[in-house]
């Protein structure tokens, strides 16, 4: 029986171990960094509004849909699939929906490790008190003077890679469990503290306002789903880190008794809370030193050192600030190279070590063209109503958070409430057959599909040119 299946990787030791690691994949770098950042060139309180109305109908039920998957193929996404699609008297050619994650995991790693290697730079700038009453310029200027630098980049980069090739070469769930358990709790405070000091800056009622109340007259510069609804789609998918296999490959070391549904729900919770927590410590920021919400990806590295450099305690808690960012965006970075590491230790006949120094090795050259995205290849071009300065990066970017996740995400829709018989995911979910799981089912089968599908040919004007829409 498939359900009996167990994974040649192992399983994790409790279900608080899945919970964490999983949380630990989704609170990232994305909900730090990339969220703010795209709030703030997205008009905020509208692409806040629509992030959030995108994680509750698209991400939560493809993530349940995701780990169901893993669980019952246990092995990596690749494999899986191809065994999964078996089972169901389908076309073996679904483990392409492995390789295409395979391939996103490749990407989104490659640039991930530049910027985890900014916080790790800034670990240090913080920590020898650069910003102590730092003023707006200066900081954007240390910022622009460390993303001209290609070495600097590129040792930082290479840092990080090698950090993640460690932890992954050892096996995923040693260690992961206890750094996220200490990690998750103490990230938190510091951004209660963050938020915090937000509240005592002059702006701060503008920056919750920019944040959480759509403006219609942003709006009404923007195209709605090109502009807002395509990048808000991308960041619940990029966020919940869904659509390439990483949760997938978590969910393969599942166990049986754990339920699904309390897991994505307690996970989607934490992602969220930790995105508008960031938002909010970083707008009243923005608004109170005069800099710019659309400041693109160094917004964060930008804004909060100043806010550093005037907090009591500031050198301290900045330094924590960054590393803690470091740590979360290592737990993350793991869950990108594991899809990939597996299917080499399961078809190459690879050890685990020898099959992550390898695909380390592949996002480390990749991630060069990501260095010089921000200095020699640096060219600019409009995407989604705002200007995007980092060539590569950004297409990069784009290609995996605005494409390949939220195709990966509509295949994994489509197998698992389509194809799947019922009875399959029935029993694989566990929660019967009630109004839960037909709530879980429709979601899976009408509003996702659906709802990527319209926002995909929106973005891409084919509802204009067939005159469907004005
Ligand atoms: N969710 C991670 C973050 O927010 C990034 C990620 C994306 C991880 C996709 C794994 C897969 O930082």
């Amino acid at each position: 029986m498939s359900a009996k299946r167990s994974s040649i990787h192992g399983q994790w030791s409790s279900r608080w171990a899945f919970i964490l690691a999983a949380t630990g994949s989704a609170v990232g770098l994305g909900n730090i960094w990339r969220f703010p950042y795209l709030a703030g060139e997205n008009g905020g309180g509208a692409f806040v509004l629509v992030y959030l109305v995108c994680v509750v109908l698209v991400g939560i039920p493809i993530m349940m849909a995701e780990i169901l998957l893993g669980r019952r193929g246990r092995q990596s996404p690749i494999n899986t699939m191809e065994t999964l699609a078996a089972e169901e008297g389908l076309s073996k050619h679904w483990h392409f929906l492995g390789w295409m994650g395979v391939i996103a995991g490749f990407v989104i790693l490659s640039y991930y490790s530049v910027i985890a290697g900014w916080t790790l730079g800034y670990i240090f700038r913080t920590g020898t008190g650069l910003f102590v009453d730092a003023d707006a310029a200066f900081s954007k200027q240390m910022f622009a003077e460390l993303v001209a630098d290609p070495e600097k980049l590129l040792a930082w980069h290479t840092i990080f890679i090698i950090m993640s090739v460690v932890v992954v070469s050892r096996g995923v769930k040693s260690g992961l469990e206890k750094a996220v358990r200490f990690l998750m709790p103490a990230l938190l405070i510091l951004l209660l503290v963050m938020v915090g000091y937000a509240m005592s800056t002059e702006k701060f009622m503008e920056g919750i306002n920019y944040l959480f109340i759509p403006n219609f007259e942003v709006l009404s510069h923007k195209k709605f789903f090109a502009d807002i609804l395509l990048p808000a789609l991308g960041q619940a998918f990029f966020s919940l880190s869904i659509g390439m296999g990483a949760i997938m490959i978590y969910g393969s070391y599942l166990s049986h008794k754990s339920s699904i549904t309390f897991n994505c729900f307690t996970i989607a919770i934490a992602d969220t809370s930790v995105a508008i927590l960031a938002g909010v410590a970083i707008f009243p920021i923005v608004f109170t030193y005069g800099l710019e919400p659309a400041g693109g990806p160094g917004l964060i590295f930008v804004t909060l050192p100043i806010a550093f450099g005037q907090m009591p305690f500031g050198t301290f808690f900045g330094t924590l600030f960054f590393v803690l960012l470091m740590f979360a965006g290592w737990t993350s970075s793991i869950s990108l190279l594991e899809p990939a590491v597996t299917w080499l230790v399961e078809n190459r006949d690879m050890t685990r070590v020898k099959a992550t120094a390898l695909a380390g090795t592949i996002a480390w050259l990749l991630g060069i063209v990501t260095i010089f995205s921000f200095n020699h290849w640096a060219f600019s071009f409009r995407f989604a109503g705002v200007v995007k300065e980092n060539g590569f990066f950004d297409i990069f970017d784009i290609l995996t958070s605005n494409i390949l996740l939220p195709v990966g995400g509509l295949l994994v829709a489509i197998f698992a409430a389509w194809l799947m018989s019922r009875s399959s995911t029935v029993d694989e979910l566990g929660i019967g057959d009630g109004p839960g799981y037909k709530a879980w089912r429709f979601a899976v089968r009408y509003i996702a599909p659906f709802g990527v599908i319209i926002i995909f040919l929106n973005a891409i004007g084919l509802f204009k040119v067939l005159g469907l829409v004005e």
